[in-house]
């Protein structure tokens, strides 16, 4: 992962954290959709958990989750608000999703929320997602897609990324996040596409037992 992610990522760390903190309808339609997908005995990784405010709010209702981000100030961020509410069963790592100490198979659910369009080389990514889960484990993806933006918007998002402006991104068409977690081996339990709301797909995707 190169420098200049978690650079542009701590940079925006606070103001990030701020603006999820606020917990708006979007985020609570989210969190319920999230929950309503894992069981109260699930061991859940969260693959570029930010500030943790999901991990956080999500802990109450599952076994464990572990967040991990290549941001030290976001994962700073998110420890020290899992002290601040005593949660116990949340933990955060600055790392990326190739950390050793991750063991395979060891996770019931994995959630890439807004973070698929940033990753350069998904084939890898997604391999080693696959590898994490159990047999039957669940892969709960949001990404906004990107290619379905009116000219102008991805136009403007993509040359400030070709300029270094903002990290990498992938423009992904609607149909494409799916099409590529079957073709990596994944069923899909179920898919959505909001073109209202950044044009996001909404996708749990299930590893084969
Ligand atoms: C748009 S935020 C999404 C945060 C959170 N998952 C959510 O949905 O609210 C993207 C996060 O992904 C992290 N990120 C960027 N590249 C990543 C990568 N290759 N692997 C894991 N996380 C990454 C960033 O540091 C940032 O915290």
């Amino acid at each position: 992962m190169s420098n200049d992610t978690s650079t542009f990522w701590d940079k925006r760390a606070k103001q990030y954290d701020r603006s999820m903190s606020s917990h708006d309808q979007q985020f609570d339609q989210r969190l319920t959709r999230l929950k309503s997908a894992l069981a109260s005995t699930d061991h859940v990784l969260d693959l570029g958990c930010a500030s943790g405010e999901i991990a956080l709010n999500l802990s109450p209702f599952i076994k464990t989750i572990e967040g991990i981000d290549p941001s030290a100030k976001m994962i700073e961020l998110a420890a020290q608000k899992a002290a601040n509410q005593n949660i116990k069963n949340a933990s955060f790592l600055a790392t990326d999703i190739f950390d050793p100490r991750l063991e395979p198979e060891s996770y019931d659910a994995i959630l890439a929320l807004n973070v698929l369009h940033l990753l350069r080389d998904h084939q890898k990514v997604l391999t080693r997602v696959n590898t994490l889960l159990k047999p039957g484990g669940k892969l709960l993806v949001e990404t906004p897609c990107i290619g379905e933006s009116c000219w102008w918007q991805k136009g403007l998002i993509l040359a400030a990324s070709r300029i270094g402006l903002v990290p990498y991104i992938h423009s992904y068409r609607a149909e494409e996040p799916q099409q590529e977690l079957t073709q990596f081996g994944f069923t899909i339990l179920n898919a959505t596409y909001a073109p209202q709301h950044d044009h996001r797909a909404t996708i749990t995707a299930q590893k084969k037992f």
